[in-house]
């Protein structure tokens, strides 16, 4: 019954998301417009510019909201994750836009090979919430360590940071929506996190004091060789 409630407060929340838009548009339209008036004196200018930078910032939370509150769809397919966390640490010094002068980033993966049952690309998306989470903790630079290990039927990720830490009070709604501490941030990255652990019958933990900075811990079931379906010969040879 919660979950039923709770289902329709979120289908409630993107109608009015959805509903919000087309003003939105209609607004900063406008405002865009009336910028480029030519007799505008400077601060009248400015206060348009506002009007622009808010609304487009609005724009953005609406869409990420939406994004997260749409039903996720999942392709579960046998997944390695030492070759999954390989990837994504390997894009994220190109494509985070988080700072990441004087990071330092060690990854400690014990297995050669570590299979799961899962859907890689949301997977990714977790693994990239909480790295991306971590360098904008060390805008001053710092470690980021991701490690992978087994513990009995458990693959146990870690990603960890050398960072400002989080304080108890944040620590208790930090995966909830618009929970937000940095700058600019808009307070999804986590929930998302959150949601794609679930959908993977997963168990995510967080462990931070402020100044001592932060660890994630993910277990994920492990797949064992023989449960491995015809259909990945690739993934069953790998883990023989
Ligand atoms: N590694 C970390 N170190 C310190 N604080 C953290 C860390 N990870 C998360 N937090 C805190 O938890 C908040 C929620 O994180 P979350 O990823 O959900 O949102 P965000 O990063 O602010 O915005 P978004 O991810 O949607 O761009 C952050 O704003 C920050 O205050
Ligand atoms: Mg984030």
């Amino acid at each position: 019954r919660i979950q039923d409630r709770l289902a329709a407060v979120g289908r409630l929340a993107s109608a009015v998301a959805h509903e919000i838009r087309n003003p939105l548009t209609s607004i900063a339209g406008s405002a865009h417009m009336l910028v480029s008036i030519p007799a505008l004196a400077d601060e009248h200018r400015q206060l348009f510019r506002i009007i622009v930078r808010e609304s487009e910032r609005l724009n953005q939370i609406l869409s990420e909201f939406l994004d997260y509150s749409r039903e996720r769809q999942y392709n579960f397919t046998p997944t390695d994750l030492v070759c999954l966390l390989e990837e994504t640490l390997t894009l994220l010094p190109n494509r985070s836009a988080a700072p990441q002068r004087g990071v330092v980033i060690t990854t400690d993966l014990s297995v050669p090979v570590a299979p799961t049952f899962a859907d890689g690309d949301k997977l990714r998306q977790v693994i990239w919430n909480l790295c991306d989470n971590a360098l904008r903790a060390m805008p001053q630079g710092g470690e980021l360590r991701v490690a992978l290990q087994r513990d009995s039927d458990f693959w146990v990720i870690t990603v960890a940071d050398s960072g400002r830490g989080i304080s108890p009070e944040s620590i208790e709604n930090i995966f909830e929506p618009f929970q937000s501490g940095f700058p600019g941030g808009t307070g999804l990255g986590l929930a998302i996190v959150y949601q794609i652990v679930q959908a993977h019958s997963g168990h995510i933990a967080v462990l931070s004091a402020p100044g001592q900075g932060t660890e994630f811990t993910l277990h994920l079931r492990c797949l064992d060789p023989g449960e491995i379906p015809a259909a990945a010969p690739a993934l069953a040879a790998a883990t023989h």
